[in-house]
């Protein structure tokens, strides 16, 4: 039987780049968990939670929230600090995963933190392109089979949960189950998303899953548009701004996303399919050399104060 979402009376938040802040926001604001955020860096805790203030005020300054609320909102965010590490979340009933995209990182969190939760907690992950199948897999021990009923319990808590950013405002989640992901965990996964204000769609756990499969070939087809000398970066961005509505021009959305996160994406797309229409451009490629990474390093296609 499934269980209502109020069955997380916890949320533990892995990561307090854009995307944990921003979850660990939605997360005490809408459903009104307790969330506990751990990120090895406190200059990095410190920067999220300075942001995450903000977004409270703002909310309050344009009375969508009382600041009573907004209060209450972030005295549930409590930090769990390098020395707890995983152990600080053992009480925590799910656990969000939001640490940059990288494979080996992330086996390596996940296989610890099925040993140091709680054992009946779901561990999601918010990758964005990663195998939630080999993510769950590095779940169970060494010694235990994958095919025993205690590897597939381990294995079946695990499920990719994938917000979008801006988080707050973006009001999608895609839920992506791994071959092992039992349907109480899809279940409760999926009611934790609605209660955050999102709405769901599935994806099979094929690279990118849905949403970056698509996005990600057409972020770079603009990069090799304005590597060809195609067009300028501007004449990209406003042909797609006016001529098709999006919100951002492809190379902006690059930026904003962070460009070492579209590369990264971009390899496991490529890596993970042998397709050659997911090959990253030469010049996505070099812009990460050079460690012009977007918005969040101050300079990419465009530049950033
Ligand atoms: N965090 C939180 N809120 C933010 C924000 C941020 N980084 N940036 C903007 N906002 C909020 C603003 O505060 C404002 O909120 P308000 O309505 O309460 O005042 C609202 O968004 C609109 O902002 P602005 O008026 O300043 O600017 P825009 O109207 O240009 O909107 C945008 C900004 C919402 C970011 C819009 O440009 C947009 O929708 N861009 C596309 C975003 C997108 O495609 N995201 C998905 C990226 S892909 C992804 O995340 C998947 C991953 O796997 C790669």
């Amino acid at each position: 039987m499934s269980l209502p979402h109020h069955a997380i009376r916890t949320l533990a938040v892995l990561g307090a780049g854009q995307m944990g802040t921003g979850i660990a926001l939605v997360s005490s604001l809408r459903a009104k968990v307790p969330v506990l955020l751990h990120d090895k860096s406190p200059q990095q805790t410190k920067k999220g939670l300075t942001f995450l203030e903000k977004l409270l005020e703002k909310d309050v300054n344009k009375g969508r929230i009382t600041s009573s609320e907004a209060k209450e909102a972030r005295d549930r965010i409590t930090v769990v600090g390098e020395e707890a590490g995983l152990k600080g979340l053992r009480d925590a009933d799910m656990v969000v995963e939001a640490v940059s995209e990288n494979l080996e990182l992330k086996q390596m969190l996940f296989s610890n933190l099925a040993r140091e939760v709680n054992p009946n907690a779901i561990l999601a992950s918010n990758t964005s392109s990663i195998s939630i199948t080999k993510i769950a897999s590095a779940a169970i021990p060494k010694d235990v089979s994958a095919a025993s009923e205690e590897g597939k319990k381990i294995s079946g808590r695990v499920v990719g949960l994938h917000f979008f950013n801006p988080v707050p405002v973006m009001k999608l989640v895609e839920l992506i189950s791994a071959l092992q992901t039992s349907q109480d965990t899809l279940d409760r996964a999926r009611s934790f998303a609605v209660a955050c204000g999102k709405e769901v769609t599935v994806s099979k756990d094929v690279p990118g899953f849905v949403s970056n499969a698509l996005l990600m070939p057409f972020i770079n087809e603009a990069i090799m548009h304005l590597e060809k000398g195609i067009a300028t970066r501007d004449d990209i961005d406003t042909t797609l701004k006016l001529g098709m509505n999006h919100p951002m021009g492809p190379l902006q959305l690059a930026d904003f996303i962070g460009l070492d996160t579209c590369l990264a994406i971009q390899e496991t797309l490529y890596n993970g399919t042998r397709d050659s229409k997911y090959r990253p451009s030469v010049l996505l490629e070099r812009m990460v050399d050079a460690g012009w990474y977007g918005k969040k390093s101050g300079k990419g296609f465009y530049e950033y104060s």
